[in-house]
């Protein structure tokens, strides 16, 4: 199944505040769940605090080192989170917050990036991590009134 991120962030990366979204932008939020809707969508913690209530998926896993959620399976890490995702069969959202998808970029795990670019300059503690247009393609692009839309698709790397 595809695992792809899904994010919003300025151009400068800022992606939250720590409590939630930096901009308020209804349409773009809806856009996230309608395409995390009856889908498998990964999050941390703090990020599923934040924004778990608003979801309907088939299933939610919350990467986490300790707590149970109502509503979610929880996983020790991205590797758990992924291993109980494949059983669903359904395409799989990795949807932040930064820690999560450092770590889903490292391991080298995405498929895919849809990713939503607000104009503007935000205060916030939280970004995307940086990623190179040498391992990236923007395959889609597409311009909504209050934001652009891109879809990234991993470049086919020459076997070593
Ligand atoms: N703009 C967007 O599209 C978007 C999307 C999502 C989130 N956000 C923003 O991002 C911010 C939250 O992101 P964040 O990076 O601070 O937090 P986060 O990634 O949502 O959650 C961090 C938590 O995940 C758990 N975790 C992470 N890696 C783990 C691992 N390897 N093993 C076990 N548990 C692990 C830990 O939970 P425990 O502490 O329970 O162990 C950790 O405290 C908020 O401001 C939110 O608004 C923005």
């Amino acid at each position: 199944m595809k695992r792809i991120i899904i994010s919003a962030m300025s151009h400068d990366r800022v992606i939250g505040t720590g409590t939630g979204l930096p901009w308020h932008i209804p349409e773009e939020y809806a856009h996230f769940l309608d395409c995390v809707r009856g889908n498998v969508m990964l999050m941390g913690r703090k990020s599923w605090e934040i924004f778990g209530g608003d979801v309907v998926t088939a299933a939610n896993i919350i990467i986490t080192g300790s707590a149970e959620f109502a509503n979610a399976q929880s996983a020790a890490g991205i590797a758990e989170a992924l291993a109980l995702a494949a059983s669903y069969q359904r395409p799989i959202f990795i949807a932040g917050g930064a820690t999560i998808y450092t770590q889903a970029l490292d391991a080298d795990v995405v498929d895919e990036m849809w990713l939503s670019y607000i104009p503007g300059t935000f205060a916030g503690e939280t970004r995307f991590p940086e990623f190179s247009t040498a391992d990236w393609q923007d395959q889609e692009r597409r311009a909504e009134p209050r934001y652009e839309f891109v879809r990234w698709t991993r470049r086919e790397k020459c076997p070593e």
